[in-house]
């Protein structure tokens, strides 16, 4: 086997030969294709190269002929045989429960045939798809089905062509046993759109919420970018196993069926939330990645940045703003050593293309950035740069460059280095100083920034950084803002003649200071508002004015924030007491500002700010912190159970969302997938409480209510904990989806020793190692556990260990998903450190 390539950015070339047509068709499985190929430059002799894997040649023609390339337009026929009941890495086509069905972003379409895949060989597709026609009564392909009819020997056929050219990443075929929801949409031009989404006919039923997502969707972006869609058809298939979320294939997105299929009875808020977001999401792909797409995979963010970018706007303005947008910093952040670890938004370099989907430059980060041009620019200059991006670039394979250089020109903006953001790794940690003059009734934030040296990137210059600020009288007023000194020069930030209440500071130079004119009294800065930008904030904020903006803040985003830094506080203090082995206490003033707000910091955050991890103190701490508050609020927590029950059916909108999360954040678990918060009043494990969760558990209407309530009874051991997850389990054996969150459940739990039960699991016949939504479920929720994962007797290490190597035989995908749960072992102390690197190489070589 030869060592792995590096693939550089540096090296990009443009392709020696386009190609105008394909025509794919299917028997047997074996892929016949006609390609007619064209020199981008006329009479060059540059060879024409193509990527295969694991496909068998039986034989090419060129213009009817042998094998000599001609030197201009020619016609290029080749028969490949693959076996896609064979192919488990789920790359490329393949079998989910006897359908086939493919994924080739980023780089599966070289598993069917020969073909020069990479995003900017932009083609016509024209697929014929012939199968037996009782196993495989469905043929889906992208485009308009232009043909259809009967062949001999029970078989039949469907031929497909998609009008727009399209690079082989977005190439799609679906052949199964499938029925339809159907709907339709009018555009905003009067054109009839067919919705069409697929699934096994039993789960036909589960699929209103995500036709409703769909439609949602559509509407939204012809009212927020004017943008419709381009086609008479628009199809949606559902497959149970699937690596990633969804894939925006031209009018054929193809999804995992957990991000499909929802009813109140076996989905969560949390999942509901999640479906509406991944819908969208590959819905507005069709304009952000197809319409215009990736020069080369170096750009990835360029697609995805600014697609995440939409869908969290989506999402915001289906529900609440500030509920998405401290859901998605929360998750940000969890992810966020990652980046701190070297990797920038546009990496120069690969070794495999699938190792790119993080969340760096893949999920969250990169949509950070996006955000940051429409803080800057406002929406209507956001708008007006997306205009002249389409108008510049439709139907064209471009950069981040490209991009940027439309928001630049639209709005003929400074936006001096901002593309340091592309290509600079690592975090910026900012620190603000704040200084009143109460003589010249100024009040000053000096700002210093600096982002930490990363592997091969030791020299770091400052970067631009949008500080959304606001200031607040001592009794919590918004004060108006009408001047600004800076650089020397004052500059009114009014609006249509009147102050604001938030402006922009424009932070790019390693020392900037900003002053703030006629200001009556020292104010409480509001900094960061709505985190307008992903740095590390270091502020002089006392606790008393953190008090005063958890509770009096007009930036709701920002209320939140003061609450997590408190609470941060209190933990690292905490935890040096634990530490040192002085008692514990917790700090009264911060139980009564909690007796307002109550969420709670993730495990993770308070480790990525202490210098050397230590999961054994922060569980400790986590967990007296968790008893202390739930022993002297637990009237609040008792009320709030009550106020929040309800008996109407379940509806998927903001009020009953926040209902439901307090309650079950009180009495069981919180808002959202399932994580390792632990609910409050459960956590005192006396009986009476243990009766109010099962009392929950058995009352529950909806499976939000219902996992939340079982999570609570499951974090203590015992007969009670045995009994319910069995019931949960005979309850839902017939359903994948549900029994998934059964196993990512018992698969997290805190109780000692719980790697047997994970080991006894993957035995267990609802676990399959093959399917992606199991192994994340079942591996994936073990490694999120702090203290069985990271367990001082190597237990958990090892295990994941095992498994990795294990999986890289089937998917090496999965595999390579599994081994990051490895990529903090930086971060703990000696002894976990030598564990988790001992088994991350022998696990990573294997991967490379
Ligand atoms: N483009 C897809 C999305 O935005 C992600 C596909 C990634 N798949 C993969 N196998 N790398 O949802
Ligand atoms: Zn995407």
């Amino acid at each position: 086997m030869d060592a792995p390539k590096e693939i550089f950015l540096k090296d990009y070339k443009m392709p020696d030969y386009y190609f105008d047509s394909l025509f794919v068709g299917e028997e047997k499985t074996i892929v016949s294709s006609k390609i007619i190929v064209s020199p981008r430059i006329e009479g060059h002799s540059h060879p024409l190269v193509l990527d295969g894997r694991d496909v068998k040649l039986l034989s090419v023609k060129v213009d009817d002929k042998d094998l000599k390339a001609p030197s201009g337009t020619f016609t290029l026929e080749i028969v490949t045989e693959i076996c896609p009941q064979n192919n488990t890495s789920l790359e490329g086509l393949y079998k989910s429960s006897g359908n086939f069905c493919t994924q080739c972003e980023a780089e599966g379409f070289r598993k069917i045939t020969f073909f020069q895949d990479r995003p900017d060989v932009m083609a016509i597709y024209t697929c014929r798809i012939e199968a037996d026609k009782t196993l495989y009564p469905v043929l889906l392909s992208n485009g308009n089905l232009i043909e259809q009819g009967d062949l001999e020997g029970g078989k039949h056929y469907a031929l497909w062509k998609d009008p727009f050219k399209k690079p082989s990443y977005l190439f799609a075929l679906v052949a199964g046993q499938l029925e339809s929801r159907d709907d339709t949409f009018i555009t905003s031009s009067g054109r009839e759109v067919s919705l069409r989404i697929w699934t096994p006919a039993q789960d036909l039923p589960k699929t209103a919420h995500a036709m409703y997502s769909l439609k949602a969707a559509m509407k939204w972006d012809e009212e927020v970018f004017g943008l419709e869609y381009d086609l008479d058809l628009f199809n949606i298939v559902a497959v149970p196993d699937f690596n990633m979320g969804a894939m925006e294939n031209k009018s054929l997105n193809i999804f995992n069926s957990k991000l499909v299929l929802a009813s109140p009875e076996t989905a969560t808020d949390g999942d509901y939330a999640a479906i509406l977001g991944v819908i969208g999401h590959e819905y507005f792909h069709n304009w952000t990645g197809n319409r215009v797409t990736c020069r080369d995979w170096f750009q990835l963010s360029l697609k995805e940045g600014l697609t995440v970018f939409r869908d969290q706007e989506f999402s915001s303005d289906m529900g609440s703003r500030t509920v998405k947008r401290i859901a998605d910093v929360s998750r940000l952040r969890n992810f966020n050593s990652h980046r701190s670890y070297g990797t920038s938004i546009r990496p120069h370099s690969y070794i495999k293309m699938d190792n790119f989907y993080t969340v760096t430059v893949y999920e969250k980060v990169c949509a950070e950035v996006v955000r940051m041009y429409k803080t800057l620019l406002e929406s209507s200059g956001f708008r007006k740069g997306m205009d002249l991006y389409f108008k510049r670039h439709d139907g064209q394979a471009v950069t981040c460059e490209d991009f940027f250089a439309a928001m630049r020109d639209a709005n003929d903006a400074d936006l001096s280095n901002f593309l340091l953001w592309y290509s600079q790794a690592g975090t910026p940690n900012v620190k603000v100083v704040s200084s009143y003059n109460s003589e010249a009734m100024t009040f000053s934030l000096k700002f210093s920034q600096g982002v930490p040296a990363t592997p091969g990137q030791h020299v770091k210059e400052p970067m631009f950084i949008p500080v959304a600020v606001g200031l607040l009288t001592s009794s919590g007023e918004d004060i108006p803002i009408t001047s600004v000194y800076h650089d020397g020069t004052l500059e009114t930030v009014m609006e249509n003649g009147q102050p604001v209440f938030t402006t922009i500071l424009k932070v790019n130079k390693k020392e900037d200071e900003f002053v703030f004119a006629n200001i009556a009294e020292r104010p409480i800065p509001s900094l960061l508002r709505g985190f307008s930008a992903p740095i590390r904030l270091d502020s002089d904020l006392t606790d008393e004015d953190l008090f005063s903006l958890l509770a009096h803040d007009s930036d709701g985003f920002n209320r939140w924030e003061a609450g997590q830094i408190l609470s941060r506080k209190l933990m690292l203090s905490l935890v040096a007491d634990f530490q040192q082995s002085n008692p514990l206490v917790l700090n009264p003033k911060f139980v009564e500002g909690l007796r307002t707000i109550i969420r709670d910091p993730s495990l993770d955050k308070i480790m990525d700010l202490m210098e050397v991890a230590d999961p054994d103190a922060v569980h400790a701490v986590r967990s007296f912190i968790r008893k202390e508050l739930a022993l002297q609020l637990k009237e609040e927590f008792l009320s709030t159970v009550i106020n929040n029950r309800s008996s109407e059916p379940y509806t998927f909108d903001h009020e009953n969302l926040a209902r439901r999360a307090l309650k079950n954040v009180a009495s069981v678990c919180p808002f959202g997938e399932l994580t390792l918060d632990h609910p409050y009043l459960a956590s005192l494990g006396d009986e009476e409480l243990t009766n109010l969760a099962l009392d929950e558990y058995k009352s529950a209407t909806n499976m939000t209510d219902q996992v939340a309530a079982l999570a609570a009874i499951a974090q203590n051991p015992g007969l009670a904990r045995e009994e319910v997850l069995l019931d949960f389990y005979q309850k839902w054996s017939d359903d994948f989806l549900v029994v998934n969150k059964w196993l990512s459940l018992q698969a997290m739990s805190d109780i000692p020793g719980n790697v047997v039960n994970v080991q006894n699991l993957l035995k267990h016949p609802s676990f399959d190692l093959r399917n992606p939504n199991k192994v994340y479920a079942l591996v994936g929720g073990f490694c999120a556990s702090p203290v069985n994962f990271h367990a001082k007797d190597g237990s958990g290490y090892k295990f994941l260990g095992d498994i990795v190597l294990q999986l890289d035989k089937l998917n090496p995908q999965v595999a390579s998903r599994m081994v990051s749960a490895f990529s903090r072992w930086r971060r703990f102390d000696d002894y976990r450190q030598a564990l988790a690197k001992n088994v991350y190489e022998i696990a990573s070589k294997s991967l490379a």
